[in-house]
């Protein structure tokens, strides 16, 4: 594995903000930019798209990854940029609620996951990166520079999404939102592989109430 203490690693749970947190630590670290959510989320949509929707046929599963190809390139502006057969993934469409209801099912089979890790662990040749997911300080890079397990009241998570009106079905109350957000954390937190945890040497950064640039701060005082 590739290792120079390189990676600043952002796990938490859902709608906690880690993504906003990471993207702009990225961009005042001139680091790049890895969101390990996303490439879980094409994978099930891409499944989805091909009509798969048993997610534990190990067969279907290791067909469907043997014909698939997805990694991050870089583009003109130095971006990472995800591709999923040549094509340009639309993250907007990745981030539609259909897929996010699925997505914890996809991610919790072994399969999935260790087609990933390989994927995502070469990122770390290109240099500082910033990664972000949930189980980037415990599996993805264990030995990364700084770990942070950026989390929130379950309240506060859900008002968070609510917000993101384009990532939530219509008409959806705080309350039916807060327990989907509530399932999907437990599947993540349960499965068998890589579930999500703090690392034992991660920095809990509790963002309850705190605003983006308090956030900010905040991580500004742990990774200088
Ligand atoms: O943005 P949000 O917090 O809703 O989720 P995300 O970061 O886009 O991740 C979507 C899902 O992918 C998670 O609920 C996990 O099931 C899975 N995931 C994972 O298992 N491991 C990661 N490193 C990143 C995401």
């Amino acid at each position: 594995m590739t290792n120079d203490n390189l990676q600043i690693a952002i796990d938490g749970p859902a709608a906690s903000g880690k993504s906003t947190v990471a993207r702009m630590v990225a961009d005042r670290l001139n680091a790049f930019y890895l969101n390990t959510g996303e490439m879980y989320r094409t994978i099930t949509w891409a499944l989805m798209n091909k009509g798969i929707t048993d997610f534990e046929n190990d067969e279907t599963l290791s067909d469907f990854l043997a014909s698939s190809d997805l990694r991050y390139s870089l583009n003109d502006q130095d971006d990472l940029v995800l591709f999923l057969d040549d094509e340009v993934v639309d993250i907007n469409e990745v981030r539609q609620p259909e897929v996010t209801a699925n997505v914890s099912l996809v991610a919790k089979r072994p399969l999935i996951r260790q087609w990933m890790l390989e994927r995502q662990r070469s990122c770390a040749k290109l240099g500082l990166l910033v990664a972000e997911g949930r189980d980037i300080g415990t599996v993805v890079f264990p030995n990364a520079r700084w770990k942070l397990f950026v989390t929130a009241t379950p309240m506060e998570r859900a008002r968070r999404r609510l917000a993101q009106s384009s990532e939530v079905e219509a008409g959806i109350t705080l309350e039916e939102l807060a327990k989907q957000i509530a399932d999907r954390d437990r599947i993540d937190e349960t499965r068998e592989v890589s579930p999500l945890k703090p690392a034992e040497d991660s920095i809990i950064v509790d963002t309850t109430g705190l605003s983006i640039e308090e956030v900010l701060d905040k991580i500004a005082g742990i990774v200088k």
